[in-house]
């Protein structure tokens, strides 16, 4: 009896196996002219591997906010694109919209019309914002890396563009990256335009102006690399516990989660590092999620499982603490991924794949949310 339900259980695993095998398809990505594997998982497929709620019918009952970061120019033109993201997701996250070169490519003006349009595709679609990002030392205009301001004038620019940013989404957007990626991996800060016009103490100035502007608004501070314990992840619970100390507005820490197939953090010292900051009194999101898979020379199939499971176990683990209030992915579709730009390779690093099937990473992630009551104890479910 038992080796003929094996002999059953193998055959249908290997049909399976031939089945998901057969739908991958040929396909041209990212201009390249040499077609590539793209992994395309065709709906009958899907039906068989996602029969359940999409993402965001979990998101209540679990506790948390399940988001994406939106390509603007997407979500202006690709209606998939919008019927996806607004199905699934309860919170974005703007990827440019709302980084200062964005906003402001000349001196003294700002042009608010992508973060408006992402704004009010949130409202009417019920959906949280995730402010970013107010300061970091990337995404800032040509007339402010390379004009010559005082450490005065630069203070100032930065309490105006966070008082501008911030006071317009008042009461729109609950929550902000205020800074993001202040600290280097030997824990030292960053050395940046701010840091060097006014030492680490920009990072509090931020936090206090961005209070000042929308007092409701949850402020965080935002990293990568910071999710397990090392010097960097050590840097910055220090800092918290300093900016707490000192009644500095700091609700929570930001973790990116960028990783790849063979690059992930010890999750056991992830689990203690939330742990941690939650003694602190402070929340945990993840922020960016994605996972590359373009290293290494395993099947493709076998390459999606494995993305697979690091999408499930790190929205266990964020499931598994009530600090963790978000588990958010940097995009959703591999149609639209800074990864390829970023990497030089191809690459698959999202829950969806390019024609907005789920991938098997997808149904992971849901399979962990449908269990959220059994984590942490029920603690975080509300019923
Ligand atoms: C990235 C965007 O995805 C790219 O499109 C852009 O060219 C550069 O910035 N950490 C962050 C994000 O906090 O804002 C970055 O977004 C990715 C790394």
């Amino acid at each position: 009896m038992r080796s003929i339900t094996f002999g059953i259980v193998g055959i249908v695993a290997v049909a399976a196996a031939l089945l998901l095998a057969s739908r991958l398809v040929i396909f041209p990505a990212f201009g390249d002219p040499d077609a590539i594997l793209v992994p395309i998982i065709q709906t009958s497929v899907v039906d068989s591997l996602s029969g359940g709620l999409p993402l965001r019918a979990y998101t209540e009952r679990c506790g948390l906010t399940v988001g994406a970061a939106v390509d603007i120019e997407a979500l202006r033109n690709d209606s998939l694109y919008q019927a996806t993201l607004a199905r699934e997701f309860d919170m974005l996250t703007p990827e440019n919209a709302m980084k200062f070169r964005e906003l402001s490519p000349e001196l003294g003006q700002y042009d608010f019309s992508d973060a408006d349009l992402l704004v009010d595709f949130a409202r009417s679609h019920d959906m949280q914002v995730r402010g970013h990002t107010l300061v970091w030392h990337q995404g800032l205009p040509r007339w402010l890396q390379t004009g010559d301001f005082t450490p005065a004038a630069l203070e100032s620019i930065l309490l105006r563009h966070i008082h501008t940013l911030v006071g317009r989404y008042q009461g729109q957007i609950t929550l902000w990256d205020v800074v993001n990626e202040a600290v280097d991996f030997d824990g030292e800060f960053r050395d940046t335009l701010w840091m060097r016009a006014m030492g680490k103490d920009y990072i509090e100035i931020a936090f206090w102006a961005a209070h000042q502007a929308d007092p409701d608004a949850r402020l965080f501070y935002s990293d990568y690399d910071n999710e397990a314990l090392n010097a960097k992840s050590d840097a910055i619970y220090n800092l918290m516990k300093d900016l707490l100390a000192r009644g500095v507005p700091v609700d929570g820490v930001a973790f990116h989660l960028h990783v790849g197939l063979n690059d992930t953090p010890n999750w056991s010292d992830v689990q203690r590092n939330i742990q941690r900051l939650q003694d602190l009194g402070l929340e945990v999101q993840i922020t960016e999620m994605d996972v590359r898979i373009q290293d290494g020379n395993l099947p493709l199939m076998e390459k999606l499982a494995q993305q697979s499971t690091i999408y499930g176990t790190a929205a266990t683990i964020c499931l598994q603490s009530a600090a963790c209030t978000s588990f958010s992915i940097w995009g959703f579709t591999d149609r639209y991924t800074w990864i390829p730009n970023q990497t030089g390779n191809p690459d698959f690093p999202l829950l969806f794949d390019v024609n907005y099937q789920p991938k098997p990473a997808y149904t992971s992630v849901r399979d962990a949310l449908r269990a959220c009551c059994t984590l942490d104890g029920g603690a975080r479910c509300s019923n």
